[in-house]
């Protein structure tokens, strides 16, 4: 993989992506995006993984789509290279990916960051959908999961001017999970993902899936599915584990079965 370092076990049941075009400030190029598929396709089937963590460098998560990859293409050349289908498979993802983000996440980047479950923001992390400015719009996502994110009003600002949101911005905005000193950022979205990694890995699943579904259902239709999800559980020996467990007074021991 040239512009991605994966490590499958950077701790017990935790891999790390960390993505690796530092000098272009991790432009998402197609073989950036495709390495990307490719490993979070495989970190989703490796067993011994329940969560993973998606990172940058301090300076930049991501500066968008790569504007110099795409300058010259005309719009039938964008629909045949087709690069959405890549962003849809990252999407199918069933275990959670938690963005620890520091410095700029920027169109593209924003919008990866908003596609992974959960994101922990370094104090010098910069959220923004500035294509406006090079004559385009957010295409990976950012018009509809910004808008579900922060609001109608500070989307439609931010992806109308491309101005940028702060950290703490983005905290209080409900962006991200948390802020914290840049020296942190990374240590942080670990701890987390430790916490999610000693979990049933089945009901962790289910419980991701359930909670998306919150954004493509009505109300009704959400309900039905996190139900069937919730009686999914049952069919695991995790759940008989987890209230064993709590009635025998001791910790449980999930096994992902
Ligand atoms: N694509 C390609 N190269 C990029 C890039 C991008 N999105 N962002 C930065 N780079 C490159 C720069 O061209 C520069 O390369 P050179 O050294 O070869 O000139 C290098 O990374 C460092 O960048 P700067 O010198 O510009 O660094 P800076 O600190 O002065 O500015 C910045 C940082 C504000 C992030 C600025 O680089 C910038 O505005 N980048 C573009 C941001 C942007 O418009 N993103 C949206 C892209 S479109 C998109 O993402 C569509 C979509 O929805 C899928």
């Amino acid at each position: 993989m040239d512009y991605l370092k994966v490590t499958p076990n950077h701790l017990p049941h935790i891999a790390l992506i960390q993505l690796n075009r530092p000098k272009e400030l991790n432009a998402l190029n197609l073989q950036l995006m495709g390495e990307l598929r490719d490993a979070l396709r495989s970190l989703d089937a490796d067993t011994d993984v329940r969560v993973i963590v998606l990172t940058g460098n301090e300076r930049a998560f991501a500066a968008g789509a790569d504007i110099k990859e795409m300058a010259g293409r005309t719009a039938i050349d964008m629909f045949n290279v087709d690069q959405f289908t890549t962003w849809d498979t990252i999407k199918k993802t069933k275990k959670p990916i938690i963005a620890a983000v520091s410095g700029f996440a920027l169109g593209g980047g924003c919008e990866l960051a908003m596609l992974c479950d959960m994101i922990i923001a370094s104090e010098s992390a910069q959220f923004g959908q500035p294509e406006i400015k090079i004559g385009t719009m957010p295409g990976a996502g950012g018009t509809q999961r910004l808008t579900r994110a922060v609001g109608k009003q500070w989307a439609m600002e931010m992806v109308l001017t491309g101005q940028f949101m702060s950290a703490e911005k983005a905290y209080q905005a409900g962006l991200v999970n948390r802020v914290v000193p840049v020296e942190l950022y990374l240590q942080e979205a670990l701890k987390l993902a430790q916490q999610i990694a000693q979990m049933s890995p089945i009901a962790v699943k289910l419980a991701k899936e359930s909670v998306l579904q919150a954004f493509n259902s009505h109300l009704d239709e959400g309900l039905a599915f996190e139900r069937k999800n919730f009686y999914l559980t049952f069919a695991s020996n995790d759940q008989k584990e987890g209230m064993t467990a709590f009635v025998e007074k001791r910790a449980p021991r999930f096994e992902g079965k």
